[in-house]
């Protein structure tokens, strides 16, 4: 699952889209976490899509991390500005990628 401590225990190593990621990255293998108020560890995510089905504010896009051992798309927090905090996403994702932040 992802580590609910990420701000604490990694560093900002690159923008994407807007949003942070979160170390360490190196690529294809290793992608780190996309998103701060919405968090997705990339390197958990098997491309499972019921977050971007349920996300009633399309905070999600799929993006291609072609090379990755889970899985060659991942689900991209392209819009975590628009979260409205259900944490449905965090329920439904079905190998704990996703932490949300309320507040
Ligand atoms: Fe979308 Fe709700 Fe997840 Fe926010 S908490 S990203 S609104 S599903
Ligand atoms: Fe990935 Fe979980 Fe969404 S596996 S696609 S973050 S539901
Ligand atoms: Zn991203």
């Amino acid at each position: 699952a992802i580590d609910p401590e990420f701000e604490s225990n990694r560093e900002v190593v690159e923008q994407h889209e807007g949003h942070n990621v979160w170390g360490p990255v190196e690529e294809p293998e290793e992608l780190g976490i996309h998103g701060t108020h919405v968090a997705v560890d990339f390197d958990i995510c098997l491309a499972d899509g019921a977050c971007l089905e349920d996300c009633p504010v399309d905070v999600f896009e799929w993006v291609d991390t072609p090379g990755h051992p889970e899985s060659e798309i991942k689900a991209d927090p392209a819009h975590e500005d628009q979260c409205i905090d259900c944490m449905l996403c965090v329920d439904v994702c079905p190998v704990d990628a996703i932490d949300v932040d309320p507040g």
